[in-house]
C-alpha cells in the first residue's frame, strides 16, 4: 500500500488546501472534537500565560480550537504544506496566534523552540514517515510537566471500528475528494488510518518515546472507537534535575 510520505503529501495537501474547510465541514462535529480535545489538555486558567504548538496546523482547524478554548495562550502553529498554511493566515486571528511553515522533522531549523506548556496535533501523527523521533523532538520541546494532546483517527483495534471505517472511506470520503478533486489525498487518508497504529499502539508509543500519564480517551459520535484523544506529559524532573 502506498501512502504520500513528505514533499509528497505536502503538495497532495497543498492542491486539496482550497477544498479543505468545505469538506471537513460536512463531518459532523468535526470542530466541536477538536475543541473537546483542546479542552482535555486541562491547561489551567484559559491558558493564561502559556505557550502552546499547534503541530500540523493545516488550515487553521485544530489552531482555532486552541484560540477559542485557550483565550489566554500564546499559539504557534506550524504546518509542512504552503498551501493549507496560506488558508489559515487569511484568517483573522488574534496578535496571540503566528503560524510557520516547517515540516514537524524540521522546528530547530525553523526557529521553533520550547519550552512550551502543552503541544497539541490533530490529524498529524499517521502522516509521518517516522512518527517516533517527531515525539521526542515534541518531548524535548514541552517544558518538564508539559502536556501532550494528539487527536488522532487510530482504530480501537476492535473489527466492528475498522469495518466501519472501511465503510465511511468507501461510502463518503473517496467519493467526495474524488469530486473535489483530491483524489489520492482522500484515497492516502483512507489508507494512512488502516495503516497506522491502533489507540492501544499509539498509547505504547507515546511511552516509549518518554511520555508519562498516557491516556486514550473516546470522542462521541460515529467515530467512536475510530478516532480518539491521546494525552500524555513530559514528566516533571525530579530534585537534583534526574528525570
Ligand atoms: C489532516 S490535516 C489536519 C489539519 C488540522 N490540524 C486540522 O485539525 O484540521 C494534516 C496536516 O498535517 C500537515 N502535515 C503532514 N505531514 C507533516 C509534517 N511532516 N510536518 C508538518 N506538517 C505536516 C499537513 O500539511 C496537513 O496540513
Amino acid at each position: 500500500m502506498t501512502l504520500l510520505r513528505d514533499a509528497a503529501l505536502a503538495d497532495a495537501f497543498d492542491r486539496g488546501a482550497g477544498a479543505y474547510d468545505r469538506l471537513v465541514a460536512l463531518n459532523p462535529g468535526y470542530h466541536g472534537q477538536l475543541r473537546r480535545s483542546a479542552r482535555r489538555l486541562g491547561l489551567p486558567d484559559g491558558g493564561s500565560g502559556c505557550r502552546v504548538l499547534d503541530l500540523g496546523c493545516g488550515t487553521g482547524a485544530s489552531t482555532a480550537a486552541l484560540a477559542t478554548t485557550l483565550p489566554g495562550a500564546d499559539i504557534v502553529g506550524v504546518d509542512a504544506s504552503a498551501g493549507m498554511l496560506r488558508r489559515a493566515r487569511a484568517k483573522p486571528w488574534p496578535d496571540r496566534v503566528r503560524f510557520v511553515h516547517a515540516p514537524a522533522e524540521e522546528l530547530s531549523r525553523a526557529g521553533v523552540s520550547g519550552p512550551f506548556d502543552a503541544v497539541f496535533a490533530a490529524y498529524l501523527f499517521r502522516n509521518l514517515a517516522d512518527p517516533d523521533p517527531v515525539l521526542r523532538t515534541v518531548r524535548g520541546l514541552l517544558a518538564p510537566g508539559g502536556r501532550l494532546a494528539v487527536h488522532e483517527y487510530a482504530l480501537s483495534g476492535r473489527r466492528a471500528d475498522r469495518l466501519v471505517w472501511s465503510a465511511v472511506c468507501r461510502g463518503v470520503i473517496r467519493p467526495l475528494g474524488t469530486a473535489a478533486g483530491d483524489r489520492a489525498l482522500y484515497r492516502h487518508l483512507g489508507r494512512s488510518v488502516a495503516a497506522f497504529d491502533t489507540a492501544p499502539a499509539f498509547a505504547a508509543r507515546l511511552g516509549r518515546a518518554g511520555f508519562d500519564r498516557v491516556r486514550v480517551l473516546p470522542l462521541p459520535g460515529w467515530q467512536t472507537g475510530i478516532t480518539h484523544t491521546f494525552l500524555a506529559r513530559r514528566p516533571p524532573e525530579r530534585p537534583g534535575g534526574a528525570r
